[in-house]
């Protein structure tokens, strides 16, 4: 048993859900927020684990369950910024409203919650941050520009912090999955308009399909838990398809690469 707390954005699916499970059974403290929170929720059955209602664009939210979390476990070891969802189209398909949004949630959500619990790692000397990026943060799909540069966004981000944050003995992480079984892959929302129409038919019908052998959201804990517990500076933690992935292109030239890519995801629908 331990007495250390981790802290979860986006508990109420798929990875963050699963996570805090995970490290409820390792016997850790769980503080796991999402943007409802109901009287009849799986978590609940563990004892170690509290619900908090947490927008991640929201820094009053924000503010308000740090508090409550530090005020019910004492304090915070892990903040795992786990939210997040997938816009996907066609760039011009896409309005600057819903790109300012999937930019609010994936990397503004991310800064807020980074500024938020900055201090109190400032002032314990020590914390970890972990971020759920993507295989996405490191390579680009096929209609992915507008997600593809949040987490892409988010691995620069973090990569920079390692910098400044090392003196507070402050470590990052970044789990960076591919496709993983979760409520994400319903919740894409392709978007689109006439000029791409066919295009987009074939990349979503590619994409969707590839989600069909999809590891759990099970999978990814284990990692999470790993890097939680790390004593190194390991940044980046692939996971499953992703090492795969990042091997081929470390290895390819960049337009092979490209090709390789797009024979999966742009091919014809049979
Ligand atoms: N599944 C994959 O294939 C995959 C691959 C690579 C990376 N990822 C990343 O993994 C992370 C978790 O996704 P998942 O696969 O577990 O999908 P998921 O089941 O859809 O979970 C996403 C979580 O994010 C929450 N969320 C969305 N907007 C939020 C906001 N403004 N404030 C607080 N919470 C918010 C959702 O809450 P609500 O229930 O309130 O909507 C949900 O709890 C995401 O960052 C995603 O980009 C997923």
């Amino acid at each position: 048993m331990t007495n250390k707390t981790i802290f979860i954005t986006g508990a109420s699916s798929g990875i963050g859900k699963e996570t805090a499970k995970y490290f409820a059974e390792k016997g850790w403290n769980v503080a796991a927020t999402m943007r409802k929170v109901t009287e009849v929720n799986e978590l609940l059955k563990y004892p170690n684990i509290k619900l908090y209602v947490l927008d991640v664009q929201d820094e009053h939210s924000i503010n308000l369950a740090l508090e409550a979390a530090i005020q019910d476990f004492g304090s915070i070891d892990v903040l795992y910024n786990n939210a997040g969802y997938a816009l996907a189209g066609a760039f011009e398909a896409l309005s600057q409203e819903q790109i300012q949004h999937q930019f609010a949630t994936n990397v503004f959500g991310v800064m807020n919650m980074t500024r938020a619990i900055l201090p109190h790692f400032r002032a314990k000397k020590s914390g970890v941050i972990i971020n759920t990026t993507s295989t996405g943060g490191i390579i680009t799909f096929p209609l992915y520009s507008i997600y593809n540069s949040t987490k892409w966004a988010i691995e620069g981000f973090m990569e920079s912090l390692q910098f400044e944050l090392k003196q507070f003995n402050i470590k990052i992480k970044n789990i960076e999955p591919a496709t993983v079984k979760s409520n994400f892959e319903s919740s894409i929302s392709f978007v689109s308009n006439p000029d791409y129409d066919n295009y987009a038919k074939k990349v979503q019908h590619n994409m969707l399909a590839s989600y069909k052998n999809a590891p759990a959201a099970t999978t990814i804990a284990p990692v999470v838990f790993k890097a939680a517990n790390s004593n190194n500076n390991q940044l980046r933690y692939p996971v499953g398809q992703a090492k795969v992935a990042f091997f081929m292109q470390w290895l390819l030239p960049l337009n092979l690469f490209k090709k390789i890519i797009a024979s999966g995801l742009e091919k014809e629908i049979r």
